[in-house]
């Protein structure tokens, strides 16, 4: 997620824009800039990397007198991590700063060229400040009017700020989707992206709300909405930088998992449409002379390949492998140029799978990586990328980008299927209705975070845990089953339900714990059987369903769905915060288990 910070004021403007994107380092980012307007002169400053090398850029600059200004930590999701990428980015005599992803800026783009706009950028950002000084010179609209029109033409997630030659004592500023927040001192205006960059400035607060937008002079802000202009209260600001950053929640996990319904969207967006996917940063000659995709990926990444392999096989017809890397690595694969070689990795710097990576290139394979950090080894390794556009994952359980990385896979699967021609319109178009459900099954609910709360103080003992699913729902049993071990360091398995009965099943007594994932659209009979199989052992079973299940010792109702995906991400949901609030009980560190980091760069 980017960061954005705005001053409007007579202080020296550089210091407050570097602290409050200090202040936003936490959010991840790989380039940042400042641009600085007072009177007639525009200053403006980008580098790529840490926000040490922007600071090295503007050593020997200091603003003087009032002036507006704004400042911006970049997370790629259009366009690699460059300066000429890096935000503020400027038209003729204006400049614009915004997060989120602008749906129809590719729309936006031909349409200023085919009236001679020359763009710098490969960001869809940079729409934005060249269509406002379209309607402001060219068709001689007054800032703001020109700025309302700008704003009335963006489709998709954003919060902006804009600031321009025409207006030099305003800043104009717009929400929609993205976060963006105004602070007082007096009779000077700040913005931010979150509480921290401001606290210590500002005074009191105003969350906009999406669709408002305005403009701030000294000592007023203009607010508006689509039923035009409205007043608005400010309340005292938060004061505590830490829980400001975790924006009240617990734990980076906790916030990371609540998070994924609007990162969902992200992901989706500007590649899901109304009866098509597409990736624009995925040719479909990659599949030329493809017969078999090799996914290889570490940990919860292997995860969202297992998961992957049922979706490639049963929408695009091909034939799926998954490896774990670092058993790739050594078992002298064959491969062949007729193999797509997927690696998935949320850091981009497991040692292992880029080095598996490295095998595959020097096999002459052709590569695609799904991750979550542009510019890491592995995406500049791949000959394509898709970022997941989850936004920096602090908590090392990994939760929100496990559930990017399946959407990506899942909208992959259907762009290859229309690639390779195996899916009719009408399943398409089915699949692409229960994807735009995704967001929604992701929302956690107050209901289900507080049954989940009270049922962990009934599973902190015992002799370990299954969790058991068939189908897609197998490597989700993994995946609730390495969730639970990393942040409670308890014993658990995922298994196949159909493999309980080869062995495991000699372990069933009260005291051995089966979390049962049933979904009511995918194998239900099957895995009701396997379950019943292991009650009649007096296993204690924790089912988590849309259907009730006498034989449940507890039960986890989930929403009665129209498709397995569905399901899958609302169970992701219950095992992820199960895991959470069993690790809670034991007192343990959420948000950094033992023995663990974040990214395991090394063999
Ligand atoms: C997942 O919760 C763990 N943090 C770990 O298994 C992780 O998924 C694995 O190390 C792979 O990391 P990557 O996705 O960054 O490659």
């Amino acid at each position: 997620m980017c960061g954005i910070v705005g001053y409007l004021g007579k202080n020296e403007k550089k210091e407050i824009l570097l602290d409050g994107l200090q202040e936003l380092e936490y959010r991840g980012y790989d380039s940042a800039g400042i641009a600085v307007i007072e009177g007639k002169q525009l200053y403006n400053f980008k580098a790529v990397g840490k926000l040490e090398n922007l600071k090295d850029k503007t050593k020997s600059y200091f603003s003087e007198g009032f002036g507006v200004s704004i400042g911006h930590t970049r997370w790629a999701t259009h366009g690699k991590p460059t300066e000429l990428n890096a935000h503020p980015h400027l038209g003729a005599y204006s400049y614009v700063v915004h997060n989120g992803i602008i749906e129809n800026y590719q729309e936006l783009k031909k349409e200023l060229q085919s009236e001679g706009v020359n763009f710098l950028s490969q960001t869809d950002t940079e729409t934005i400040v060249h269509i406002f000084e379209k309607y402001n010179r060219r068709e001689n609209k007054t800032p703001f009017e020109a700025f309302k029109k700008t704003i009335e033409r963006l489709k998709g997630a954003f919060a902006t700020l804009l600031i321009t030659e025409s207006a030099p004592d305003a800043i104009f500023f717009a929400k929609n989707g993205s976060p963006m927040l105004i602070g007082f001192d007096g009779a000077d205006v700040y913005f931010a992206s979150s509480d921290t960059p401001i606290i210590g400035k500002a005074k009191e607060v105003y969350y906009l709300e999406d669709g408002e937008y305005g403009y701030a002079k000294t000592g007023e802000v203009k607010l508006f909405n689509k039923d035009g202009e409205r007043t608005f209260s400010t309340k005292p600001l938060n004061t505590d930088k830490t829980s400001a950053q975790k924006e009240g929640y617990r734990f980076f996990m906790e916030k990371e998992i609540y998070e994924q319904s609007k990162v969902m969207s992200d992901t989706m967006m500007g590649r899901v449409k109304d009866s098509s996917i597409t990736f624009d940063e995925v040719d479909a000659s990659l599949l030329d002379g493809i017969k078999e995709i090799k996914i290889c990926a570490c940990g919860t990444s292997y995860h969202s390949a297992l998961t992957a392999s049922y979706l490639f096989e049963r929408l695009a017809k091909i034939r799926c492998s998954v490896e774990i890397a670092s058993e790739f690595r050594y078992k002298e694969p064959l491969l062949s140029d007729d193999m797509l070689f997927v690696t998935i990795s949320q850091s981009g710097e497991t040692a292992d799978t880029l080095e598996a990576l490295k095998m595959a290139k020097r096999a002459g394979l052709k590569s695609l990586s799904v991750c979550n950090v542009d510019n890491s080894s592995i995406v500049r390794e791949s000959d394509t990328a898709i970022l997941t556009r989850a936004g920096i994952e602090k908590g090392v359980a990994s939760t929100k980008a496990f559930a990017t990385q399946t959407m990506v896979l899942w909208m992959l699967s259907l762009y290859f299927a229309q690639i390779k021609d195996t899916i009719d319109q009408k399943k398409l178009q089915d699949e692409i209705d229960a994807m735009r459900h995704v967001p929604k099954a992701l929302l956690v609910t107050d209901t289900l975070h507080n049954k989940l709360h009270r049922l962990s103080k009934r599973y902190l003992h015992g002799h370990g845990f299954f969790f058991i699913g068939r189908d897609i729902f197998y490597p989700l049993a993994l995946e609730g089953a390495l969730k639970l071990k990393e942040i409670s360091y308890l014993h658990a398995e995922g298994y196949p339900a159909g493999e309980m009965k080869h062995g495991p099943i000699a372990l069933a007594d009260s005291e051995l714990f089966t979390i049962a994932l049933m979904p009511k659209t995918l194998h239900y009979d099957k895995i009701k059987s396997n379950v019943e199989e292991l009650s009649a052992r007096d296993a204690t079973i924790c089912a988590i369903s849309p259907e009730p299940f006498e034989l449940a010792d507890d039960f986890i109702q989930t929403e009665y769905a129209t498709h397995p995906m569905l399901e899958f991400f609302e169970m992701m949901v219950a095992t992820q915060l199960l895991a959470l609030e069993i690790s809670v009980r034991l007192s343990n560190d959420v948000d950094m288990p033992r023995n663990l980091a974040k990214s395991v760069t090394v063999e």
